[in-house]
């Protein structure tokens, strides 16, 4: 059980989203919150109601798409709290375009924080980790990145990097003996607005989630030290199906609405 008593827990991009509920829960719960993002005056928010209701929570301002600005957030996060318990690698955006509608550097900075973020946290911040004998590494990567989905080529790309950069972990870990715990998010879509517009054709198996619902079960599963969660469970279906012939598979993909869930996508209106 990785317990959140007086743990320092390192957020990407909480100032809103499922990353601002679980950094309530998990100050809730007695952790010592380092929160990161790029939104200054939302991170600045969500520091005050941890405050507001007895917790801890310090802010960081960082550029997750920017190598520099990591390594600034990461030498300033060591200075002042030391080695961190919990690395919640959170932090995402998509663009919901068509391949050629994306230009090149869209692309680039959907890898350099869906992907690329995740290798500098983790490089800044595992030493810690292994130094002090213990930590936990968590992933939000997305259901889009086991089953891809049309408009979301860069997205599922980067998220199926996400997955894999987690097994690896897991693996690479288990091999040499490092006493870090891993746990990689797979949900399908969420109602925090990043993905506005979608839509789902069986809510009942595939419904767009509330984020009160996915922060509580992200949180409870680092807790249990679980290594995987897919959310809802019906995602999970996706594997075996992957055995079938590919057009079967798209087929299914289809009958479930799942290639038409973009057509509609707005996504946030920033
Ligand atoms: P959100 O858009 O509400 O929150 C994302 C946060 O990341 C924002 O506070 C934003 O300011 C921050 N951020 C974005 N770019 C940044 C950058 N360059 N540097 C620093 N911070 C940055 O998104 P939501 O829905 O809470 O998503 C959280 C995670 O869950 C993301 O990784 C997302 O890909 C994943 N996810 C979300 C789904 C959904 O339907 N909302 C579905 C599956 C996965």
């Amino acid at each position: 059980m990785t317990g959140f008593r007086n743990r320092r827990v390192l957020i990407t991009g909480a100032a809103s989203g499922i990353g601002r509920l679980m950094a309530l829960r998990i100050a809730a719960r007695g952790g010592r919150l380092i929160l990161w993002d790029l939104d200054e005056a939302h991170l600045a928010a969500v520091v005050g109601e941890i405050a507001a209701a007895g917790g801890q929570a310090s802010a960081y301002v960082c550029n997750l798409a920017e190598r520099v600005s990591i390594e600034a957030a990461a030498s300033r996060t060591l200075a002042e709290h030391g080695a961190v318990d919990v690395l919640i690698n959170n932090a995402g955006i998509v663009d919901g375009k068509r391949m050629l509608e994306a230009t090149d550097e869209e692309v680039e900075r959907t890898f350099a924080v869906n992907t690329l973020a995740h290798f500098r946290t983790v490089r800044a911040f595992l030493p810690g980790m292994k130094a002090q004998g213990g930590g936990h590494i968590v992933t939000i990567a997305s259901a889009s990145g086991i089953a891809a989905v049309p408009r979301l080529a860069d997205y599922s790309a980067s998220k199926a990097a996400a997955i894999a950069f987690d097994e690896s972990l897991r693996l690479e870990f288990a091999h040499d003996g490092v006493p870090v715990k891993t746990t990689v998010v797979c949900p399908y879509y969420i109602a925090t607005g990043m993905f506005e517009g979608v839509r789902t054709r069986f809510p009942l198996l595939l419904p767009i989630m509330q984020p009160e619902a996915v922060a509580g079960r992200i949180v409870r599963a680092i807790e249990r030290d679980e290594s995987r969660v897919i959310l809802p469970w019906f995602v999970r279906c996706a594997f075996p199906l992957r055995l079938l012939p590919v057009a079967w598979f798209d087929a299914l993909m289809s009958f479930f609405g799942i290639t038409k869930s973009m057509d509609d996508f707005t996504g946030r209106k920033h």
